[in-house]
This record gives structure tokens, C-alpha cells and sequence, in this order.
């Protein structure tokens, strides 16, 4: 009661760490021995951890201070850094309100009118021409199920191109493409003029193509229009209004099946498949291809009411979106959620659509590598703003200072998490916390860049920044001759710094796991102080900071 709000804060931290599952806790230990630093992988089993491993102390950081908390395992001594950040966003929480964007709970269920002057288009030129744009789309697809592209190329294959934008072609025995159009002798009613009724595609693969493309070429006969319907929607109405069929329908594995010269495919799962948790994640409805049920009579006559009733469900006016494909025109659709339809056209035109399946997670992936610019803005913001300005008594600003070390270490052929650790070693000074701490003498500004740096990155990117000044002092005492090539102003703030290194404290800088690393950083930043050199801009190195982001 007496306690600071300080002291309050940060035992509270100690409680909190205390209180987590020591075995999840350690699982996580983002230290260079659990997790490889190049890929981030771990290198433990868990079958290596010890019995009876416990939190045996937690040290916290300075009451506001932006540096990790440290875990002292016992039994086996081990220690590990938890950025706060990181265990600020991943708290125990129910996993009902986490995790799977395939569910329901990741979209935005809709029925037509929802989409009023909102249809999720985009010509495709700007779609190639940024990286926002296409994330658009992309999360259109994810959140609403489909989005439309509009002035593709009306070339054959042209739909290749497309799914490949975003993700990998699935191969089916209908090919890597297929032609929707009038064909003399078809092995699907696709591949006729008449009407199709909604539904999703291959049902009878297992696993189901999770993503649809169909490319308009010619759309110029009578009819032949196109709908969608929100299947997640559909049956989250079937769910509210008749509760019992919509669990029949999550408890029949029903067979789809399909049959050619050269194929016999058959897949059986449920019309609407749920998730551990109960919550909706696959809609899959075929009238063409359901094949014939063997269950119970009982069971049977219950299956048929509840199929009748989703079925007519889908048919209820409002819930279908209304529209004609133009030539140019490129449907990407969620083929688990989304059920796909067509008017019957006549023969006095001419309608050519191409098709191709690809999957979600691939879309899914692009998208999250594409936002991944997005969490590194406030750095980016960092070498832009004014802290990036100068370089006290160099003659380079701070900014132009630390392009040239990342583009020097990126030069000597570093690995990507030392270009990074070069490219951002003097954050510190950027972002104003070190600032405070100049009369101090300066020693400070490796140990805040590493602090505010493990808000994105691991220790293989944070500990050679964190050491970079040490690696200084280190190379006084290691190396003859090292010290007369400082420039006049790291020469004044060596000083300040504490000069040169002891023997013993050279030697034991030198034990630390970092410290080649650190040592390396410091060369490339003792010759980045070139006024006027060529370097490349911070967003150069995007990709390659992407790439590094912990998960
Ligand atoms: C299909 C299909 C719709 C159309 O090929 O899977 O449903 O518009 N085609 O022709
Ligand atoms: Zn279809
Ligand atoms: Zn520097």
C-alpha cells in the first residue's frame, strides 16, 4: 500500500511472469541456443526440457525502461529475455476469440445488399502497381470471400498469371487450367450452356481446392450471368432458425463423388464442417456430385429434411450477390465459403471463361509478408524523422551513418540479421531515449536501440547493437592500432564511455556468444562516416527486415 506506482508496476510484471505456465514460458525462450538465429526455429525438443522446470527469479527492467524482462530458470540455471511487448501480445486468452482466420469469426458475413456500392473490385493494373492495393484485394478475399479484378488481359492461361500473384496453382484432372464453355462431349455440366445452381466446386477432392479463379475471355451470349452466395451466412441463419438440422448437417459425413474415363474421385465429409471450438469453417454444396448416402433410415430421412432446408436456404431471395462477368473480368473467390452460380445462356453468342484453382494459405501468406511493411512504419518513421538529421561533429547525418554500415556489412556478404543489426545499431539515438541519457556520457544508446529493437527482432539482431559500443572498447585493448583510426568524435566519446577495455574485461567480451557479432557491426560502423558516398535508401532493406521479423 505504501508501495510506488513504480515498484507496483513492476512487481505486477514479476507476478504476471510468475504466474505463466513455466513450460510454455520456456518453449517461447527466444535466446540463440533454443532458436536458431538465421531461421528463427528451434532447436529443442520438448522432451529436452527438464522435469520440474520453474521460474527461479524474474529480473524486471527499470521502472519505464524499454529492455526485456530476464527468466532464471531452475533446474537447469538457463536464462531467457521476453521483450514486454511479447508478453503483452501473447497473454493467456481464450482461444475462442484467437487465432483460425479460416472460421467464421474471421469474416465478414454478408447477404447482397450488404454489398451495395462495396463489391471488392480493382483494375489490375493499379493491383500490380502497389503493394497496398493488392493488399486490398487479398483481404478482401479473406474477410468477404471474393474479390473481382477488372481489365485482366483477355489472353488464354492469363488466369495462371493470376493465382500465381498471390499464390501456387492447384493441378486437378481438370488441368492447371480449364476452359468453361460450350464442349461437345462434357464431363461436367460446367462445360454446358445450362443454369447452374449455387455450389462449390470439387467437392469430391479431399483435400477441396480452397480458392477459385474464373477468367471472363468472351461473355457475349444471351444469359450466362453470374451470382455468389455467402455460404458461412447461409449457415450461420440455418444455425439461428433450425438449430437441429444445421447439427445434422455437421454430423453427416456425406460422399461426393465424380467419375470420367480416367478419373474416380471421392471425398467424404460434412455439407457444413465445424472447428473444435464449434465455429463454422467450410460450407461444401453440390447437388451434381452427391452421391448416394448409406446411413440408418432414421438417419437418412433426418440428412434429406436438413440438406432440403440449407438448400432452400441458399435459394432465399437477398442473400444471392447479382452479377454479369465482362470480358477482362477475374473472379477470385473462397471456394470453402463462398457457393458460385450461373444462368443458363443460349447459343447466339459466344461465352468463354477460364478456371483455375489455387488455396488459401498461400493467399494468406502473401497477404501477412505484405503487411509486414506496416509493423516496421514507426522504424521507418525513425530514419525519417528529425533524430535522423545529424551526426554530432561527424560529417554525415545519423541516417546517411547508418545506411552506409548496413549497406558496408550487406556489401561483405553479413548475414541478414547482421545487416540488420548494423543498419539500426545507432536507433538508440533516433528515438530519444538515449538523448536523455547523454550527460551520462553516451553509454547508453546500444543498450536503448537493442531495448526498442526487441519490439521486432530477436537477440541475433538486438545483442550486436546492444554491444556495439563495448565492442569499441573492446578493440582498443584487442587490437594495436585500433584506436588511432577512430575519427575525432567517437576518439571524445570513448572517453565517456569508459575508454579502453581491461585485459580481463577483453577477455571475457570476447566469451560472449554476440560478440564476433558485435565486433563486426563496429568495424562497419566506424567506416560508415564517408560524407557524400552513394548508399541506398532505408527502403532497400524492407525485405530483408521483413524477412527478420519475429513472429
Ligand atoms: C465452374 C462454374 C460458372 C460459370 O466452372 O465451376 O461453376 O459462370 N462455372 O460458368
Ligand atoms: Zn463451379
Ligand atoms: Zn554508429
Amino acid at each position: 500500500m505504501t508501495d510506488q506506482p513504480g515498484a507496483a508496476a513492476a512487481s505486477h510484471l514479476s507476478a504476471r511472469v510468475a504466474a505463466l505456465p513455466p513450460a510454455w514460458l520456456r518453449d517461447n525462450c527466444p535466446c540463440p541456443e533454443c532458436r536458431d538465429p538465421r531461421s528463427g526455429q528451434k532447436l529443442f525438443q520438448i522432451t529436452d526440457l527438464p522435469h520440474g522446470l520453474a521460474v527461479g527469479e524474474v529480473v524486471e527492467p527499470a521502472a519505464g525502461g524499454e529492455a526485456p524482462v530476464e527468466v532464471r530458470w531452475v533446474p537447469d540455471g538457463h536464462r531467457s529475455s521476453f521483450p514486454v511487448t511479447w508478453l503483452d501480445a501473447h497473454r493467456p486468452a481464450d482461444s475462442a476469440l484467437t487465432g483460425d482466420r479460416r472460421t467464421e469469426t474471421g469474416k465478414e458475413l454478408w447477404t447482397a445488399a450488404d454489398l451495395t456500392g462495396r463489391v471488392p473490385e480493382a483494375r489490375w493494373d493499379d493491383y500490380l502497381a502497389g503493394p497496398v492495393r493488392r493488399a486490398r484485394v487479398l483481404d478482401a478475399v479473406q474477410r468477404l470471400g471474393f474479390a473481382l479484378l477488372r481489365g485482366v488481359p483477355r489472353q488464354e492461361g492469363q488466369v495462371l498469371a493470376v493465382a500465381e500473384t498471390f499464390g501456387h496453382v492447384r493441378e486437378t484432372n481438370y488441368g492447371r487450367l480449364f476452359d468453361v464453355r460450350v464442349e461437345p462431349d462434357p464431363n461436367n455440366l460446367a462445360f454446358t450452356s445450362a443454369r447452374i445452381t449455387p455450389h462449390t466446386d470439387n467437392p469430391y477432392r479431399d483435400p477441396v481446392p480452397t480458392l477459385q479463379l474464373l477468367h471472363c475471355l468472351e461473355n457475349s451470349a444471351t444469359g450466362g450471368d453470374s451470382g455468389l452466395v455467402d455460404g458461412f451466412a447461409a449457415a450461420a441463419a440455418l444455425r439461428a432458425e433450425d438449430p437441429a438440422s444445421f447439427a445434422v448437417l455437421t454430423r453427416t459425413p456425406v460422399p461426393f463423388v465424380f467419375r470420367d474415363d480416367r478419373t474416380e474421385l471421392r471425398a467424404d465429409r460434412p455439407l457444413i464442417d465445424v472447428d473444435p471450438l464449434g465455429r463454422i469453417r467450410e460450407v461444401r454444396f453440390n447437388n451434381r456430385s452427391i452421391g448416394t448416402l448409406r446411413l440408418p433410415a432414421a438417419a437418412l430421412e433426418e440428412f434429406y429434411a436438413a440438406y432440403r432446408g440449407f438448400g432452400e436456404l441458399l435459394l432465399r431471395p437477398g442473400l444471392q450477390l447479382d452479377f454479369r462477368l465482362a470480358p477482362g473480368d477475374c473472379l477470385i473467390f473462397d471456394n470453402t465459403r463462398l457457393l458460385h452460380t450461373r444462368t443458363a445462356f443460349a447459343q447466339d453468342g459466344c461465352r468463354h471463361l477460364q478456371g483455375a484453382y489455387a488455396d488459401l494459405d498461400g493467399l494468406a501468406s502473401s497477404l501477412a509478408v505484405l503487411r509486414r511493411a506496416d509493423d516496421l512504419d514507426a522504424l521507418t518513421g525513425l530514419f525519417h524523422g528529425p533524430g535522423a538529421a545529424e551526426y554530432l561533429g561527424e560529417e554525415v547525418t545519423m541516417a546517411e551513418h547508418m545506411l552506409q554500415a548496413g549497406a558496408l556489412a550487406e556489401a561483405a556478404g553479413a548475414p541478414a540479421h547482421l545487416v540488420a543489426a548494423a543498419l539500426l545499431h545507432d536507433v538508440g539515438h533516433l528515438s530519444g531515449h538515449a538523448a536523455e541519457e547523454a550527460g551520462d556520457g553516451d553509454h547508453r544508446h546500444g543498450q536503448a536501440g537493442a531495448d526498442l529493437l526487441s519490439r521486432w527482432f530477436g537477440p541475433e539482431v538486438t545483442e550486436p547493437v546492444r554491444l556495439h559500443v563495448a565492442a569499441k572498447r573492446y578493440l582498443c585493448t584487442a587490437e594495436p592500432g585500433y584506436r588511432a583510426g577512430l575519427s575525432a568524435a567517437s576518439e571524445h566519446t570513448l572517453r565517456l564511455q569508459g575508454g579502453p577495455m581491461t585485459e580481463a574485461e577483453a577477455a571475457a567480451f570476447a566469451a560472449m556468444p554476440q560478440a564476433a557479432g558485435a565486433v563486426a557491426v563496429r568495424r562497419w560502423d566506424e567506416q560508415a562516416k564517408e560524407p557524400g558516398a552513394a548508399m541506398p535508401g532505408f527502403d532497400h532493406f524492407l525485405p530483408l527486415l521483413t524477412r527478420l521479423l519475429r513472429g
